[in-house]
C-alpha cells in the first residue's frame, strides 16, 4: 500500500497542533518527524517534548526519523512519547543490528535509512528485521532541498533486492519530493512518501488529496 508522510520540519510551529490535525483530515496515512541533533546532520529540530504534545493531535502512525549520532541511547524514550516507526540511520549507529533488534523488543516498526552516498550492501544481514528502508534522496539535514536524480537507481535496485528475497519490507524515500515528480519515484518502487515543502507550503488539506490522488 502507498502512504504519505508530511514531515512537520515543514509546518508552521506556531500553529503545530492545528496543521497536524489538516494532514490527518485530508487523509495522510503517517506522520513524518525529523529529529536532528546538530551532530549527525549539521541542524538541530526538535525532540521528544514536542512529540510528546503533538501526540494526542491525530491517531495517524507517528514515524520517526532519529538524525543523531548513537540513536540506541534513546529508542525506549521515542517508543514512550508516542513513535510507531522508527528510523535510526546505518551512518549513526555502531551496532546496528542490536539497534534493530531494540526497537524491534519495544514493538514498534523498525526501519533503516540511508544516505544517498551509502551502498544498499549494509543491508544485506539486517533486511529481513526489517519493516521498512528509508532512502534518502537528499543529504539529510534540512528541508526543502532538491531531489538527487540518481536516487531513482537506488530505488529501483532496492526494491529488486527485497523482491528476490520474498520480502514485503517497505520502501520510504525522503527528500526534495513533489507533485511533479512523485510518479517516477512510486515507479521506481518506493511505496512511503516523505514529503515537507511540497505539502506544507500553500493549502496543506489540497496538497496532501493532490498527493494521494497521484499516489492511488
Ligand atoms: C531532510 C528531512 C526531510 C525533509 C523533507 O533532512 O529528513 O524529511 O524535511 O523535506 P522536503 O520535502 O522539503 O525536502
Ligand atoms: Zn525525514
Amino acid at each position: 500500500m502507498n502512504c504519505l508522510s508530511p514531515s512537520i520540519l515543514a509546518a508552521d510551529f506556531s500553529r503545530l497542533g492545528e496543521q497536524v490535525a489538516r494532514i490527518d483530515e485530508a487523509g495522510a496515512q503517517y506522520v513524518h518527524i525529523d529529529v536532528m541533533d546538530g551532530m549527525f546532520v549539521p541542524s538541530i529540530s526538535f525532540g521528544m517534548p514536542l512529540i510528546r504534545s503533538i501526540r494526542p493531535c491525530t491517531e495517524r502512525i507517528f514515524d520517526v526519523h532519529l538524525m543523531i549520532e548513537e540513536p540506541s541511547r534513546y529508542i525506549k524514550e521515542f517508543v514512550d512519547c508516542g513513535a510507531d516507526i522508527i528510523t535510526v540511520h546505518a551512518e549513526s549507529c555502531t551496532h546496528l543490528d542490536r539497534t534493530i533488534e531494540e526497537i524491534r523488543g519495544l514493538g514498534v516498526l523498525a526501519s533503516v535509512a540511508l544516505n544517498p552516498a551509502t551502498d544498499l550492501g549494509v543491508l544485506e544481514y539486517v533486511l529481513p528485521k526489517l519493516d521498512m528502508v528509508l532512502i534518502m534522496t537528499v543529504n539529510p539535514g534540512f528541508g526543502g532541498q532538491k531531489f538527487i536524480p540518481y536516487s531513482l537507481d537506488k530505488i529501483r535496485a532496492l526494491r529488486r533486492m527485497i523482491e528476490k528475497r520474498g520480502l514485503k519490507t517497505d520502501i520510504e524515500v525522503d527528500g526534495g519530493i513533489t507533485l511533479s515528480n512523485v510518479r517516477e519515484i512510486l515507479d521506481a518502487g518506493a511505496n512511503v512518501i516523505v514529503s515537507g515543502s511540497a505539502v506544507f507550503r500553500g493549502d496543506i488539506g489540497q496538497n496532501v488529496r493532490d498527493f494521494l490522488q497521484i499516489m492511488k
